[in-house]
């Protein structure tokens, strides 16, 4: 992710969907999106293109091993992206020397627990609101 796509991410994280499904459903502010940019260089903020146009973002906090993903708002559901981009996204990790991937899954979020399911993600925890997955990545796996 560099300087261009600031607008687009920042317009999409503030998408209700895109807030719908996260963590926090607050909004973000321009400045305080630009602070988040600027000042997290322990996060992997990684653009996924297809026919040269930003489809969805991957981001993965090398600190809590956390990772994050959306697709961009506009992109057509159901159509194969989103696995396509996670396990392309899971191959250049491994590359990368990333052991373990964790995710915190809202409940409700059907679509996201089964893509972290069919990834071979593994339960690793619950709340009342999310579920918790975890994958080692090993050799010869991703
Ligand atoms: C999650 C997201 C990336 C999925 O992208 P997508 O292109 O719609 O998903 P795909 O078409 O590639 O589907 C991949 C798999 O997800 C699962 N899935 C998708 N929609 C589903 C649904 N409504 N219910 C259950 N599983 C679903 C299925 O396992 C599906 O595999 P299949 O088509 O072989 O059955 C996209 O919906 C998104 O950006 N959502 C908003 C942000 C978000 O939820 N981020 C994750 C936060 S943890």
């Amino acid at each position: 992710m560099c300087e261009r796509d600031l607008r687009w991410v920042h317009s999409a994280r503030n998408h209700d969907t895109i807030r719908a499904a996260s963590g926090s459903d607050k909004r973000i502010s321009f400045r305080d999106h630009r602070i988040w940019f600027d000042c997290s260089d322990f996060v992997d903020k990684l653009v996924f293109t297809e026919d040269e146009k930003a489809k969805g973002v991957i981001l993965y906090d090398r600190r809590s091993n956390y990772w994050g993903f959306y697709l961009r708002p506009s992109v057509n559901p159901h159509a194969g992206l989103g696995r396509v981009m996670l396990s392309l996204t899971l191959l250049w990790l491994k590359r990368e020397g990333v052991k373990v991937i964790k995710a915190e899954v809202k409940r409700e979020n059907y679509g996201s627990r089964g893509l972290h399911e069919s990834l071979g993600f593994k339960l690793a925890g619950a709340t009342e609101l999310a579920i918790e997955y975890e994958k080692e990545i090993k050799d010869g796996n991703a």
